[in-house]
């Protein structure tokens, strides 16, 4: 028996139910209006879907839940109709590879949070831990939508959660590109990396009015919870950039370093610049003078693949180097001391910058590059009051715990407790290297003769004499590399010009390690 035909007019009924679906797509994009939207390009933003657009790659985005509608009566709400709710969600591709997004809509009620935006928030990260992608959050939001109350607070409690179980499973970039308030702040705040727009960003907790009020201080927006304060003071961001194309193109860029999920590797990409090649400059750009400044970033630029370094957290206690290069084509993290700034001394935010650092590679299988160059943690009363003690043990414990391959070469010199932290062959490095001019000993020959020798130096006819002699004795016998070399806690002495085809060699041989770990629910790093 034949299948009853449709009636002929079915496909007008079909072109109508395709314009109606159009229309409303129209509608869950114009967001919060023209006036709304223009007021936000005034301010030199884009809009959530701009963002999402250039962000990705021509054409792969795929909304999910643009019809979705806040369900709030109170304080007049039951009259807003915002297809899509204050948030953009879906997945694209960024270089070909998946990512899961979401963007805050800033038009539509200050882009703030309530049951219906933290549902797609979750949903979307929900997806991206099932398909092992990253998520990208581009943040524009006043926080918690005051209008829905607890369901607000409710919705940011289920997305910390998310963020805290996507952590060490997929990798987290937040962008902030507004005046970021309350809960939008902690959500970037659990992410692996935030970056802000130096103008128009913000973050903070409470804002200048309520700070005035509570504590009389007058503050501005900007000095309080601006770019500048918070990628060198406060260390909260990761890097500013000077427009939100610039950040958005970071994001690209960095994710190019990172696998898609734990369980992956990093993606190794295609590089000219031969494995073998001499590093003939190092020996140019490090003084033999152990005091004399120089600038580390030279060295990284020398040994990895040219150009391929991606600086992190760069404003942000610059006494320590991390950032993301490549060698022969495969992604490394490198951790470095900076004698440029406060000679390379380690001190509570360099601990913590590194330890951070050196755990998120380890969660995502990229090999670490240590390149160590200090005198010691920095001594003083501040430091140890604020816990130098227990800010040092983080980094000593990130790399204790870390199973990816460990690289280590002492450029110069490496003192006491920063010569264990930074990566020793004892904490686990697969490989310690140093250069023969390298110097590595419980203290600097000053410091240890002055102790060595309290007694007999007073007593000296020329003390500053008999001093210089002693220094030199004390170089001789400690201060160099043959004697940590000798006792099997170095892998090798290498002249500076091999490092960068001996560390290529060691990458290529460790490329298959896998790190175990005794069974537990999680270590207790000190906090
Ligand atoms: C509802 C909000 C909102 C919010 C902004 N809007 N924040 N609506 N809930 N939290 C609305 C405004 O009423 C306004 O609507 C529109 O968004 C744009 O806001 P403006 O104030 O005009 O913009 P701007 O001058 O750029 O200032 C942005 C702002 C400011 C700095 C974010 O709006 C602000 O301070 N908002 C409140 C921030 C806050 O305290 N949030 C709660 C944090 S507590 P109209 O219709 O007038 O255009 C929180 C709890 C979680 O988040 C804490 C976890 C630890």
């Amino acid at each position: 028996m034949s299948k009853e035909l449709p009636e002929q007019d079915a496909s007008g009924t079909e072109t109508e139910a395709v314009e109606e679906l159009a229309a409303r797509r129209a509608d869950s994009r114009a967001g919060g209006g023209p006036d709304r939207i223009e007021s936000q390009h005034k301010k030199g933003k884009l809009t959530a879907h701009e963002r999402i657009d250039y962000l990705l790659d021509d054409e792969t985005f795929r909304e999910l839940a643009p019809f979705s509608e806040q369900r709030c009566q109170n304080f007049g709400m039951d009259a807003a109709s915002y297809p899509g709710d204050a948030v953009v969600t879906g997945y694209g591709s960024i270089d070909g590879r998946k990512v899961f997004v979401f963007a805050h809509d800033f038009t539509v009620l200050g882009g703030s949070v309530g049951e219906v935006v933290a549902d797609k928030i979750c949903r979307a990260m929900d997806q991206a831990i099932d398909a092992g992608v990253p998520v990208i959050g581009l943040n524009d939001s006043g926080g918690a939508r005051i209008q829905e109350g607890v369901d607000s607070l409710s919705g940011f409690a289920r997305i910390f959660r998310r963020n805290t179980q996507a952590s060490g499973v997929i990798p987290q970039i937040s962008c902030i590109m507004g005046p970021c308030a309350g809960g939008a702040t902690y959500s970037p705040a659990l992410t692996d990396f935030t970056f802000m727009v130096s103008e128009t960003s913000h973050m903070m907790i409470t804002g200048p009015d309520v700070i005035e009020t509570v504590t009389g201080e007058q503050i501005s927006m900007r000095e309080l919870g601006g770019a500048g304060a918070h990628t060198s003071t406060s260390g909260v961001a990761h890097g500013a950039f000077e427009d939100e194309r610039d950040a958005l193109d970071a994001i690209r860029q960095l994710l190019s370093y990172l696998p898609q999920n734990t369980m992956e590797d990093p993606p190794t990409v295609e590089t000219w610049d031969s494995p073998d090649r001499d590093c003939e400059n190092l020996q140019e750009i490090v003084p033999n003078e152990t005091k004399k400044p120089y600038d580390m970033n030279a060295v990284i630029d020398e040994i990895v693949d040219t150009g391929s370094f991606f600086e992190i957290h760069e404003q942000y206690a610059r006494n320590m180097i991390v950032g993301f290069a490549r060698m022969d084509g495969q992604s490394v993290g490198i951790v470095a001391n900076q004698p440029r700034a406060i000679a390379g001394t380690i001190d509570i935010d360099a601990s913590e910058k590194a330890a951070r650092f050196v755990r998120f590679c380890d969660a995502y299988n990229v090999p670490v590059l240590t390149l160590v160059d200090t005198p010691g943690f920095l001594p003083g009363t501040d430091q140890e009051h604020e816990g130098i003690i227990r800010h040092g043990a983080k980094l000593i414990y990130a790399y204790a715990e870390a199973t990816v391959p460990l690289l280590t070469v002492v450029t110069r010199k490496a003192y006491g407790g920063a010569y264990i932290v930074m990566g020793s062959k004892d904490l686990g490095a697969d490989r310690a290297y140093a250069w023969p001019s390298a110097e590595l000993a419980v203290l600097g020959p000053r410091g240890a003769v002055n102790i060595l020798y309290r007694d007999e130096l007073a007593e000296a006819d020329d003390t500053d004499a008999r001093r210089e002699s002693l220094i030199d004795e004390y170089k001789t016998e400690f201060a160099n590399p043959y004697k940590p070399a000798e006792r099997g806690y170095l892998s090798d002495v290498i002249v500076p010009a091999d490092t960068r085809r001996r560390l290529i060699d060691d990458l290529e041989l460790l490329r298959g390690k896998r790190g175990e770990s005794l069974p537990k629910d999680h270590g207790n790093i000190p906090l």
